[in-house]
């Protein structure tokens, strides 16, 4: 494990004041942890940002940030160190192996997507009984939580349900699936031995389709194909997809990701009918992805040379999500098609990026 070091502060030579409020972002260097960070510190609510990551921040993090940490969540007292520095309000816990990095490392895995959560989930229990304020846990979850047997029963089930399909077949998902019912304990059932106490914690979960980013490509992940083809596109690179072209999963934009982070922490509590809801803007096959991508950047050569056990958690997860309960209780709503997404933000945020404007 790795041992923590403040990378930077904005005020150097001044120790934080104690237990000052603030957010704390977990794997603020990782794809949703840049653009989220940038957000925040963008808000009008002047908040006070701690970044959290394996990697020491970037100067573009470390600028948004009071403060930045190099460090690891399965390290119990670099949490409790931050617990006597700071109240946080929110935590946005974004730190997590991916799909494919955690079936290669599954062990690891459990300890830094589940253990590393209950560490969190801790962090925001104990805020909760020495402020009386109860935190905010804000969780990416993912269409790995749902689990379809065959590639038949896939199509059979077309746009799933919450509560549906929910038998994960990858350890990710496992590991997402049993954080989202941990933050559902902590929030409603924590201390029913004492009837009347209020909730520990307020935690709040999206699953998250694949993302696709201008400016980053995931690593570790099995919807990577999606943004991998795009940035081969805008870099003149033919791309080896390492799924079948009838391989077909919902996706969204980074912005419209993080703009469903920042509206489902915004929302009433009372609203909330649910821990755990889905989002998701388009789903096109991979085939199609192709096509979609090839119409904008024709020099864009695509195999298909499908990976059989990424394909296999490709057909375990859902064609599509229904993302109706997000829309009901807080106002969630897509903003883009894929051909949106391409000309809107994708293709001007990847010129800029490649620098050919
Ligand atoms: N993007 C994630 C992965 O591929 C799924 O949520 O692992």
């Amino acid at each position: 494990m790795l041992e923590a070091r403040p990378t930077e502060s904005k005020t150097p030579g001044r120790p934080a004041q104690k237990r000052q409020p603030a957010v704390l972002v977990t794997g603020a260097g990782g794809e949703m942890g840049h653009g989220l960070i940038r957000a925040l510190a963008e808000s009008s609510e002047q908040l006070s940002i701690v970044g959290l990551d394996l990697r020491p921040a970037t100067d573009e993090i470390a600028d948004c940030c009071s403060e930045t940490l190099a460090g690891d969540v399965r390290d119990q007292s670099l949490l409790d160190g931050l617990a006597r520095r700071y109240h946080f309000t929110q935590v946005y816990h974004l730190a997590a192996l991916l799909s494919t990095s955690a079936e290669q490392a599954p062990i690891q895995a459990f300890e830094v997507n589940l253990g590393g959560t209950m560490n969190l989930l801790r962090l925001a229990i104990e805020t909760r009984d020495q402020t009386g304020v109860t935190p905010q846990v804000l969780f990416p979850s993912t269409i790995a939580v749902y689990g379809v047997p065959t590639l038949e029963a896939k199509l059979a089930a077309g746009s799933v349900a919450e509560h549906e399909c929910l038998e994960p077949r990858t350890m990710y998902g496992c590991n997402k699936l049993s954080a989202e019912q941990l933050g559902r304990y902590f929030t409603l059932h924590h201390r029913q031995l004492q009837p009347g106490e209020p909730g520990s914690v307020d935690f709040r979960a999206i699953r998250f389709p694949g993302i696709i980013s201008a400016d980053t490509i995931p690593t570790g992940g099995t919807t990577d194909y999606g943004p991998q083809m795009l940035h081969a596109a805008a870099q003149d690179k033919p791309y080896q997809c390492f799924v079948r072209p009838d391989s077909r999963l919902p996706f969204m934009t980074m912005p419209e990701a993080i703009e469903a982070m920042l509206s489902l922490a915004a929302a009433e509590r009372s609203t909330l009918t649910r821990t755990a809801y889905n989002v998701r803007s388009f789903a096109p096959t991979a085939a199609e992805l192709a096509e979609t991508i090839g119409a904008r950047f024709p020099a864009l050569e695509v195999g298909f040379e499908p990976h059989p056990g990424r394909q296999m958690i490709v057909d375990g997860w859902p064609a599509d999500v229904d993302d109706r309960a997000a829309a009901k209780d807080w106002g969630w709503s897509a903003r883009h098609t894929l051909e949106t997404a391409l000309d809107e933000y994708l293709i001007p945020g990847l010129r800029r990026h490649y620098g050919r404007t």
